[in-house]
């Protein structure tokens, strides 16, 4: 399992293939173990529903040094996200597990940004 999330996890941020100018929401971002294969100066968001799951997140995050990049609860049903927010969004392993899968991936295509926004699979 260890080996098999972390190349998933270093693929998606391969398909991320982000720029320093653009922003990245993650969504359902756990205890940030995607974090460390983003770039450091990465800025943005990150959300999820779980105070605990957040307090590691944090941690993780300080320990990084990843300064733009602000972690916040919020349900991803129902983001409090302006329309095409991001140039990137990422649902790192959340969608099957989420109640309502469909919502969720509709409010991260809303705050996607239409020119150039992407999502990656995972
Ligand atoms: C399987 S975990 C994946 C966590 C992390 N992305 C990872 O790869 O380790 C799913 C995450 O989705 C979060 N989650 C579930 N429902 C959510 C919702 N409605 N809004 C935001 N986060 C949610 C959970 O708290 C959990 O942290």
């Amino acid at each position: 399992m260890g080996f098999w999330s972390r190349e998933v996890r270093r693929q998606a941020a391969r398909v991320l293939d982000l720029r320093e100018d653009e922003r990245l929401l993650i969504i359902g971002g756990g205890t940030g173990m995607e974090l460390e294969h983003l770039p450091v100066w990465v800025g943005g968001d990150g959300v999820d529903l779980s105070g605990g799951m957040l307090e590691r997140a944090h941690w993780r995050r300080a320990e990084l040094g990843m300064h733009n990049l602000d972690l916040r609860m919020m349900d991803a049903r129902t983001l409090d996200f302006p329309d095409e927010g991001f140039e990137a969004v990422y649902l790192p392993l959340i969608l099957t597990v989420v109640e309502d899968g469909g919502r969720v991936f509709a409010e991260a295509a809303r705050v996607a940004a239409r020119k150039g926004g992407h999502l990656p699979p995972r």
